[in-house]
C-alpha cells in the first residue's frame, strides 16, 4: 500500500505520541514508545480512534502551542526586573536567600516569593543542606527552561547593566566574607588542629590519597595543607612539596611541624592561588573543598598550576547532616557529592576523571560526645597532556 493511502495510525507507528493521544499503535511497536521526555506516552490499543484533524492537532499543534506557552512563561517571569535580577546573581553560584537579602537589601519574604516562582518554572533550582537552603540558576541549555539564546538575550544583559555591576561587586564582598569567616575560623583551630582534625578511623587515607598524587613527578602541591600532615609525610619521602594555605597561624603550625621537611609555604586562597602557571606535577586538596564558596573558580586554578598530563586529588566528606559541622569546624557545606566535584573539574577541562569511596572515616568529637565518623571519596584526574 502506498504511504498517502495507510491509515493515519499506521504513518506514525514509529513516532512517540503526546499524552492523552488517541491514536492506536500496532502492538509490535508499544515497546517503542515512551522513550521521549516524561510527556511522552505509551500508545496502546485500547484509546478510541479520533478524526485526522483532531490527530494532527495532538501530533503537530498541541506540542509546538505548548513550547509557545512554556516560553510565553519564562518570558513573563524574566519580565520582571527583581527576577531578572535574582537570576543574573544566581547564574554566578548558589546562594542562600540571607546572602540574597545581603547583596540586594531587599526583604527575605519578596525575594522568597519570587525565588519560588522561578522554582516552579525550573529556571532555579535549590539544594537543603541541613537547615541552609542554596539556589543557583538551571545550566543554559537548548532542551531546558532555559534556553542559551534567552540567557544570552535576558540574563546576560542583565548582569553587564550597572545595577548587575553593582550587584556583582556586593556578591563579592559576601564571598569575601564567607572567605574571611572561614580563615578566622581556620586561625582559632590551627593550635587544636593536629589533636581534632587528623583523627582517622583506620588510618589508610594518607596512603590512599597520596597512592593517586605521588607518582606524576617530583613536585606536589598541597592546597589547603592544614597544618600538613600529608606535605610533612610526603616530603619525608623525597618529594618537592609546595603548601598552600590562607590561614595564616595554619601555616605557622604547619612549619613548626614540617620538622625542616623542605616544603616551601605559601599563604593564599585556592580560587587566586600563588603559584605559576605549570608550576606542580600533582596537586591534592584534603578536607579543603567543603569550605569554597565557588569550588569551580578553584577547579580552574588547579588546571592552572598543574603541568599538562599533571594530576589533581581530591578527597573530601559524603554528604552528611551535622549541622554542628559548621560552628564547630567552620564548615560551609555538610559534605560534597563526588559528581560535584567531578563535574567542576570536568568543566575546568580535566579528563580520565574517577571517583571513589575511602576505606577510611574522618573522626571528630561530637559535641552530643562520643566521636562522629564521617565517610570520605577521592576525586582523581589529570590535565590533559595537550592542554599548555
Ligand atoms: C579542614 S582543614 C584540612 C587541612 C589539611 N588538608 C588536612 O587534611 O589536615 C581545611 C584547611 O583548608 C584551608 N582553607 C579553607 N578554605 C581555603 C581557601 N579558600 N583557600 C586556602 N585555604 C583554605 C583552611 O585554612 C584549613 O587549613
Amino acid at each position: 500500500m502506498a504511504a498517502a493511502s495507510r491509515p493515519l495510525a499506521a504513518r506514525l507507528t514509529r513516532l512517540d505520541l503526546m499524552e492523552g493521544s488517541s491514536v492506536p499503535a500496532p502492538a509490535s511497536d508499544r515497546k517503542n514508545a515512551g522513550h521521549g521526555s516524561g510527556t511522552w506516552a505509551t500508545v496502546t490499543k485500547d484509546v478510541p480512534m479520533r478524526s485526522e484533524t483532531s490527530r494532527c492537532y495532538d501530533i503537530v499543534i498541541k506540542p509546538m502551542a505548548s513550547a509557545a506557552s512554556s516560553l510565553h512563561s519564562t518570558l513573563k517571569l524574566l519580565s520582571d526586573p527583581l527576577r531578572l535580577r535574582l537570576c543574573a546573581l544566581l547564574a554566578r553560584g548558589e546562594l542562600a536567600v540571607q546572602e540574597l537579602v545581603a547583596i540586594t537589601g531587599l526583604q527575605q519574604s519578596r525575594i522568597s516569593n519570587h525565588l519560588s516562582l522561578l522554582k516552579r518554572s525550573g529556571l532555579v533550582r535549590d539544594r537543603r543542606e541541613g537547615t541552609w537552603s542554596f539556589h543557583s540558576l538551571v545550566e543554559p541549555s537548548d532542551d531546558g527552561p532555559l534556553s542559551s539564546t534567552l540567557y544570552a538575550a535576558a540574563v546576560q544583559p542583565s548582569v553587564e547593566s550597572p545595577e548587575g555591576v553593582r550587584d556583582q561587586l556586593a556578591l563579592q564582598a559576601v564571598l569575601d566574607q564567607r572567605r574571611q569567616k572561614s580563615r578566622d575560623m581556620h586561625d582559632r583551630l590551627a593550635e587544636r588542629w593536629s589533636a581534632v582534625g587528623q583523627e582517622f578511623a583506620l588510618g589508610t587515607l594518607r596512603a590512599e590519597v597520596l597512592a593517586h598524587a605521588w607518582p606524576h613527578g617530583p613536585t606536589v602541591a598541597d592546597l589547603g595543607c592544614g597544618t600538613g600532615f600529608l606535605a610533612s609525610w610526603l616530603a619525608q619521602r623525597g618529594a618537592h612539596v609546595i603548601a598552600v594555605d590562607h590561614s595564616e597561624r595554619m601555616l605557622g603550625q604547619a612549619k613548626r611541624s614540617s620538622h625542616s621537611a623542605p616544603i616551601v609555604f605559601r599563604q593564599g586562597e585556592l580560587d587566586a592561588l600563588p603559584l605559576a602557571n605549570g608550576e606542580v606535577d600533582a596537586a591534592f586538596s584534603n578536607l579543603v573543598w567543603h569550605h569554597l564558596p565557588d569550588y569551580e573558580a578553584a577547579a580552574n586554578e588547579v588546571r592552572r598550576v598543574l603541568r599538562p598530563g599533571g594530576a589533581v586529588v581530591i578527597s573530601d566528606l559524603l554528604p552528611h547532616e551535622a549541622e554542628w559541622m559548621r560552628e564547630q569546624m567552620g564548615d560551609l557545606r555538610l559534605g560534597l557529592r563526588p559528581d560535584q566535584v567531578v563535574g567542576a573539574l570536568a568543566r575546568a577541562g580535566f579528563s580520565e576523571l574517577h571517583s571513589e569511596p575511602i576505606m577510611d572515616r574522618y573522626r571528630v568529637a561530637s559535641p552530643t560526645g562520643g566521636t562522629a565518623e564521617f565517610p570520605m571519596f577521592v576525586v582523581r584526574g589529570r590535565k590533559p597532556a595537550t592542554d599548555r
